[in-house]
């Protein structure tokens, strides 16, 4: 998966901390040039204790909105929703290690259906698990909170985690992209692209704010800050 933009990152709002009686008004406000995917969080009281929306709720953001839908499956009984969730209009379909036991199939059955794979760890499983899929995978989504809620508290240990699955990901010469979900903001959004994310998620720190360019903004020049600090290390 190419990031095509200028920028080798993206930002990625979460529906998850705006009004979800106003969803596509929501989605509207943060529909600027720089912003191509909305991240959808689907939940199912089960696999986290919370309940968000299902593929018909995805199909109507996709037909109100211009975005990309990056889909982030919160839910025990993944395999069995992929169908419904690509045929909603998912472009990437993210699904969690822990909630899968055929993972390699699963992720071969999400390509099957034209869409981007991806695999989330909570904080507290292994980057080893993924070790034998690396190269069928899109996407490696680190979840730096406990999956459940917006809002919550960024757990500093998924830096390193970061770090090192950069570091797995050269070594084995993978190609997926690193993304990052949970307590992202602009206190650790540079750390992070240092790291080795270029998928950032961020709810609350767009969502809670009034001025939402404002505060993707903010989130930019924290990434953009990181980024000329890097390169000015490698020259
Ligand atoms: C949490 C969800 C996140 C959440 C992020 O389980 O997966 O996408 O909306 O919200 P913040 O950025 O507020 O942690
Ligand atoms: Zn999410």
């Amino acid at each position: 998966m190419e990031i095509h933009n200028k920028k080798n990152y993206h930002i990625l709002p979460s529906i998850l901390g705006g009004d979800l009686g106003r969803l596509v008004e929501e989605a509207q406000t943060v529909d600027i040039p720089e912003i191509e995917y909305l991240h959808v969080d689907i939940m199912d009281g089960h696999f986290v204790p919370n309940l968000t929306m299902g593929p018909d709720i995805v199909k109507s953001l996709k037909k109100h909105t211009r975005f990309k839908l990056d889909v982030h499956l919160m839910i025990s009984n993944a395999p069995e929703m992929i169908p419904s969730f690509a045929d909603a209009g998912a472009d990437i379909l993210t699904i969690h290690q822990e909630a899968v036991i055929h993972l390699h199939h699963e992720v071969n059955h999400i390509k099957k259906r034209g869409v981007k794979a991806g695999v989330s760890l909570n904080p507290s499983t292994s980057l080893d698990t993924l070790r034998w899929v690396f190269s069928d995978i899109d996407l490696v989504l680190i979840m730096s909170v406990n999956p459940g809620f917006s809002g919550q508290e960024f757990i500093e240990a998924s830096l390193g985690k970061v770090k090192q699955l950069e570091h797995m990901r050269k070594q084995e010469g993978a190609r997926f992209h690193i993304e990052v979900d949970g307590g992202i903001n602009v206190e650790n959004a540079g750390k992070m692209y240092e790291s080795g994310a270029r998928f950032f998620v961020s709810g609350s720190a767009i969502f809670y704010e009034k001025d939402r360019p404002a505060a993707i903004h903010n989130l930019i020049k924290s990434i953009e800050d990181a980024r000329t600090h890097q390169t000015s290390l490698e020259v």
